[in-house]
């Protein structure tokens, strides 16, 4: 099958080299918390947004020699990486040479065309990106949903981001059942960050969800709550009720919170400026614009808006966090190849 990206065909990928783009993605309904921590199976099922501008660029060329050292190189934004990052590219590209039969060496050069030093850098675009140019670089034709589960083995949150709009990941029991697939949404969304910090977290967020799953005695109230609110944020978008999406949200990413706060040790990503952060996104609010404050595992807000208001929320939030960076973003398309090269 081709793997295709708003109904075009993407390529027929059948070359030992590719090039595929895919972006950033926000979660609306957060994913944190693994029932299986190999095949990174979530324990609830997601909903996402894919947003414009945070765009991770990704080639792949495997070896034509056919000869296996054994080692990938791997250079993100030119320079070259080894350790934990080139570890967990290497088992993306395992699963590629699992599944296409081949034995060779690649090397991977990722570039982030961020628009500003986002502190955003996120695995969502990096893995789906890797996952569509590795496989095509490999000679795989998946379609979006394989494509989805691929990109899943490398992050789980990358599955959503090889769709543009929303996305809704199904967690699923098993390599099989868990996918993401895109969401038709009536409204324009946009999501206004605000820069809090651009500083590496301290606690990768892998360890902080498997703390707050093995630890948190919150955890198991917030998967049960997180069922229900995912059920009610479909139902808004359904209706194109962006204040009732926005509620669920904000109250979503505090539950989330919540259980890395209540981990031991616990997992505090919040910085003075997230708090003020927050109360600046309900201080739009109260002033009549759609604004709900979202944040994943580190400091920074992140504002669900519409479009139409979008420049008003970004002003606003200007206004009253001097100093702090803000930026708008609209919905973004879904993960596409860039070129492809055949066999020799
Ligand atoms: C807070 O997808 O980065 O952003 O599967 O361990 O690679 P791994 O985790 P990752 O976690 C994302 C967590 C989150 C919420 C979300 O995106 O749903």
């Amino acid at each position: 099958m081709i793997a295709r990206h708003n109904g075009e065909a993407l390529d027929d990928g059948t070359g030992y080299h590719a090039v595929a783009s895919a972006n950033a993605n926000i979660a609306l309904i957060k994913y944190w918390g693994k029932a299986d921590e190999a095949l990174i199976i979530p324990r609830m099922s997601s909903l996402s947004l894919t947003l414009a501008d945070l765009e991770t660029t990704t080639s792949v060329s495997f070896d034509r020699s056919g000869r296996r050292t054994g080692h990938d190189r791997l250079y993100i934004d030119d320079s070259e990486r080894e350790g934990k990052a080139l570890q967990r590219v290497s088992a993306l590209l395992d699963v590629v040479r699992d599944m296409a039969g081949m034995d060779a060496d690649a090397v991977v050069s990722s570039h982030n065309t961020m628009p500003y030093e986002a502190g955003l850098a996120s695995s969502s675009s990096a893995f789906a990106a890797l996952a569509a140019a590795a496989s095509h670089a490999a000679g795989l034709q998946l379609d979006e949903r394989e494509l989805s589960r691929l990109a899943r083995r490398g992050s789980g949150s990358a599955c959503r981001s090889v769709y543009g709009g929303m996305a809704l990941w199904h967690a699923g029991h098993d390599d099989a059942s868990s996918y993401a697939e895109h969401i038709d949404c009536p409204l324009d969304l946009a999501i206004v960050v605000i820069l809090v910090s651009g500083e590496q977290k301290k606690i990768p967020s892998r360890e902080a969800m498997r703390r707050s799953v093995q630890t948190s005695a919150l955890y198991d109230a917030w998967v049960r709550s997180g069922a229900d609110d995912l059920e009610q944020a479909l139902e808004a978008v359904k209706l194109g009720d962006v204040a009732r999406l926005g509620a669920i949200v904000q109250s979503n990413s505090l539950g989330m919170h919540a259980t890395m706060m209540t981990a031991r040790p616990p997992v505090m990503y919040w910085l003075p400026g997230s708090v003020a952060a927050l109360q600046a996104v309900d201080e739009v609010r109260q002033g009549g614009l759609n604004a709900w404050a979202t944040m994943d595992a580190g400091p920074n807000v992140k504002v669900l808006t519409t479009q139409r208001e979008a420049a008003r929320v970004e002003h606003d939030l200007r206004a009253a966090l001097p100093g702090f960076e803000v930026h708008s973003h609209v919905a973004g398309p879904g993960v596409r190849l860039r070129t492809t090269q055949g066999h020799a």
